[in-house]
């Protein structure tokens, strides 16, 4: 039996990039991880979700992953930079997908919809230097407690998004930034929203990368066939809600 890949997530969002991955690498074997007794990470201090994401990462490495895809915005921009100086194997992370989304900018705004801490930390201070001509942040906060509680399509989601885009009401806008993987599972709702309006994220690029990662060390599996398990340190719940999310992708 071949090693197999470690995702893991503050929740139920990171399952979203499994879809991704799954997809680029049906050979592999995915071991996912959701903290869903911890979540939303977004809001902690930044000691408590690096200590938390540590604690995603030693589950994972008891069960000999070969590589670790961090499937969370929030947890790489805390932690990744210290993760890869300390771990020998490879190790992916995520940042909100401004840079393809400012190519959609036609003299509106570009919405960077993440965590307070994803943009807050200094890896999006450098993208924003970067990308960031005519991008708005925007925080979150809310919408993964909705997520995680089953509700990504539902009325309260849609009274959510209401109020949170409320002071863009009177503002072109160009394409809203999915920053952070729950938000994924809110495409339908902030469509009705902000109809025609693109949605961009960066989960096909992250898959990519895992997959070129792979390769470029040797590390991706022959002819097994792939799969995935699911783990939670919230229980069944959550376990059952990450299936039922999986499927609702396609
Ligand atoms: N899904 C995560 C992200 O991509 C974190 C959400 C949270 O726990 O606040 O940022």
């Amino acid at each position: 039996m071949e090693r197999p890949i470690g995702v893991f997530d503050s929740g139920v969002g990171g399952v979203s990039v499994l879809h991704e991955a799954l997809r680029l690498l049906p050979n592999e074997y995915f071991l996912f991880y959701g903290d869903n007794l911890h979540a939303p990470y977004g809001p902690k201090s930044l000691e408590d979700i690096r200590r938390y994401t540590q604690g995603c990462v030693d589950f994972l490495l008891k069960r000999n992953v070969k590589a670790l895809l961090i499937a969370c915005n929030t947890a790489t921009s805390a932690y990744a930079a210290q993760l890869r100086s300390t771990l020998s194997l490879p190790v992916i992370g995520m940042e909100p997908a401004l840079k393809p989304a400012s190519a959609l900018r036609h003299g509106g705004q570009i919405l960077v919809l993440a965590t307070d801490a994803t943009l807050h930390l200094e890896k999006f201070r450098r993208l924003m230097e970067l990308y960031g001509k005519g991008a708005v942040p925007v925080v979150g906060s809310g919408i993964v407690e909705l997520v995680e509680g089953g509700k990504a399509d539902s009325p309260e989601m849609d009274a959510f998004l209401h109020d949170l885009f409320a002071p863009y009401k009177n503002t072109q806008i160009d394409a809203v930034v999915l920053g952070c993987t729950h938000y994924i599972f809110i495409k339908k709702a902030l469509s009705r929203l902000l109809p025609g309006v693109p949605l961009v994220d960066g989960h096909e690029g992250t898959a990519r990368q895992l997959r070129r990662v792979l390769e470029r060390e040797g590390l991706l599996s022959g002819v097994q066939a792939g799969g995935y398990e699911f783990f939670s340190s919230g229980g069944k719940e959550y376990t059952d809600l990450m299936e039922r999310l999986l499927r609702s992708l396609g």
